[in-house]
C-alpha cells in the first residue's frame, strides 16, 4: 500500500483522497484553510457530495488532515495536486495555487511522483517538470492523471470510471500511478503528459458541444413545432451518437464546463488558433440562459413588478454548487427587469448568492402568490410536488420548465400554462432521465 498526499480539500481532493483510502492506501489531505481542516478532523464534510461523508468516515483510520506541507510530504509516494484553477480575467486558467504547491514541496529525499489532478492547460506538466528540475528535484517523478468525476456522482465515477488516463514523462511513473489504482476496474489510457492534459479538456468540450447542439435543436424545434425530448430520444438511439448529454435546457453551468471552455479557447488563441466551434458552443450557452426571460416576457407582457419563483439554484441536482449556475444569470436578469425574485433550493445556500431574492424553505412557499415560476434545477422533490395546489396558490400559474422535467399534459391539467425548452405548445410528455 502507498502513502498518498493530496493537496487541496475541495470536491476533487476529498473524493480522490477518500477513494484512495478506500483502496487501502494511507492518505493525508492538506489544505491551507484552517477551518476546513478543523472541520474534517472533527468528522464534518464541508461540501455536499453524496456518499463522500460515509466514505471518509469508513476509512477514517487511513485518513489524516493537515495544514503543514512538511507533514503531508513526509514518506509520501504520491503528491496529488487537486487545487483550484479558476479562470482569470483573460479567461486563462489561474495556475497560482498549483505553483504554490510545487514551490512549497520540501523534504523530498526519497522518490515520489507529483500527480496533477487539477485541470490545467496543455503544457503545464512540462513547465512543472522544468520547475522541479530547477529546484534540484530531478528524482521526483511527474504524471498527469485528470479527473472525469461529475459532481453528485463523483464517488461512483471515481470507483467505476469509464477510463483512467495517465500521462507521464517516464514509464516508471505511469506504472506507479497505474498500480495505485489497483482494485479499480476500468481501461487505462497511457500517453504523454500533453495528450493527457488535452484529453481532459477535449472530453469536457465534447460534452459541452453536445449540450449546445441539442439546445440549438431545441430552439429550432420551438420555432417549427417539434418536441426536442422526442427528438433527442430518436437521435440518441443511434449507437454512433448515443443518448447522453442530449438533454435540452437552460444551459450548462458549474465549476468545470464554463471555466474549462474558456481555458481551452484561450489555450488555442494563445497558440494562434481561433477555435470557432468552441466559441459557438460558449455563445449558444450564454444565450440559452437568457431565452427564459423572453418566454416570461412573452406571457407576462412586462416583468416590472411581477414576482417570479426560481425552483432550484444549484447548477444541477444533488450538489450545493452554484458556481456559474444558470440561476444566477436568471436572477440577475429578472432583477434588472424589475421583477421580485423568490427562490428555493434544498441544499444550495441562496442567501449568500442571491441577496436580492427572497429565499424560501419549500417550493410551495416560493410559488405562493407568484406570477410565474421557472424550474431551474431538476431536483427530485419537484417531480412529486402537488402541482395542482401550487397552481391554485399562484397569482398567475405560468411555469417555464427549464429542464423539461415535467409532463406538459399533467401540468396543463393541474392548471398551468406550461412552457418547456424546445417543446412546441401542446406537445410531449415528461423528459427522459438520460
Ligand atoms: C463535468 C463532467 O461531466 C465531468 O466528467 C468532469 O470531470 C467535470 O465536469 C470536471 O471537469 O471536473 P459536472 O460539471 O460536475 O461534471 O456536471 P455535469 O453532470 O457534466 O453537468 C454540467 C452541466 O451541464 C449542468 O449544468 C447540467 O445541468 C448541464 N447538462 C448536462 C445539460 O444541460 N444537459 C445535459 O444533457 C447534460
Amino acid at each position: 500500500m502507498s502513502r498518498v498526499a493530496v493537496f487541496g480539500a475541495g470536491y476533487v481532493g476529498l473524493v480522490t483522497g477518500a477513494c484512495f483510502a478506500d483502496l487501502g492506501h494511507d492518505v493525508v489531505i492538506r489544505d491551507v484553510l484552517p477551518e476546513r481542516i478543523e472541520a474534517l478532523r472533527g468528522g464534518a464534510v464541508p461540501i455536499y457530495e453524496p456518499g463522500l461523508e460515509e466514505l471518509l468516515a469508513r476509512n477514517a483510520e487511513r485518513l489524516t488532515y493537515t495544514l503543514e506541507v512538511a507533514v503531508a510530504v513526509r514518506d509520501a509516494d504520491f503528491l496529488y495536486v487537486a487545487v483550484g484553477t479558476p479562470p482569470t480575467y483573460s479567461g486563462d486558467a489561474d495556475l497560482s495555487a498549483i505553483w504554490t504547491v510545487v514551490d512549497e514541496l520540501q523534504g523530498l529525499e526519497r522518490r515520489a511522483v507529483v500527480v496533477m489532478k487539477s485541470t490545467v492547460p496543455v503544457g503545464t506538466g512540462a513547465k512543472v517538470r522544468a520547475r522541479l528540475d530547477e529546484r534540484g528535484l530531478g528524482h521526483i517523478g511527474y504524471a498527469s492523471n485528470p479527473e472525469f468525476t461529475a459532481e453528485g456522482t463523483a464517488v461512483r465515477d471515481f470507483q467505476q470510471p469509464d477510463r483512467i488516463v495517465i500521462g507521464a514523462f517516464e514509464p516508471v511513473d505511469a506504472d506507479a500511478v497505474a498500480d495505485l489504482h489497483a482494485g479499480i476496474d476500468g481501461p487505462i489510457v497511457r500517453c504523454d503528459v500533453a495528450s493527457a492534459e488535452m484529453i481532459k479538456l477535449a472530453a469536457n468540450a465534447a460534452l459541452m458541444t453536445r449540450i449546445s447542439f441539442i439546445n440549438e435543436i431545441a430552439n429550432v424545434c420551438e420555432a417549427t413545432g417539434a418536441d426536442v425530448v422526442r427528438v433527442a430520444e430518436g437521435v440518441g438511439l443511434d449507437r454512433r451518437i448515443g443518448p447522453s448529454f442530449l438533454r435540452a435546457g437552460i444551459g450548462y453551468g458549474g465549476s468545470c464546463f464554463p471555466k474549462d471552455s474558456l481555458a481551452l479557447k484561450q489555450l488555442a488563441a494563445n497558440s494562434g488558433y481561433h477555435f470557432q466551434l468552441l466559441n459557438a458552443v460558449i455563445e449558444v450557452n450564454e444565450l440559452q440562459k437568457r431565452r427564459v426571460i423572453g418566454k416570461l416576457n412573452r406571457h407576462l407582457g412586462t416583468l416590472r413588478g411581477k414576482t417570479v419563483a426560481l425552483l432550484g439554484l444549484a447548477f444541477k441536482p444533488n450538489t450545493d454548487d452554484t458556481r456559474e449556475a444558470p440561476s444566477l444569470v436568471l436572477a440577475g436578469r429578472l432583477v434588472a427587469e424589475g421583477a421580485d425574485v423568490r427562490a428555493w433550493d434544498p441544499v444550495a445556500d441562496g442567501r449568500s448568492i442571491l441577496p436580492q431574492a427572497t429565499i424560501c424553505a419549500t417550493p410551495l412557499e416560493a410559488l405562493r402568490g407568484a406570477d410565474a415560476a421557472v424550474l431551474v434545477t431538476e431536483w427530485a422533490e419537484l417531480a412529486d410536488l402537488d402541482w395542482a395546489a401550487a397552481a391554485s396558490s399562484m397569482r398567475n400559474a405560468l411555469l417555464v420548465d427549464g429542464r423539461n422535467m415535467l409532463d406538459p399534459t399533467e401540468l396543463r391539467a393541474a392548471g398551468f400554462t406550461y412552457e418547456g425548452i424546445g417543446r412546441a405548445a401542446g406537445s410531449g410528455s415528461a423528459g427522459g432521465s438520460v
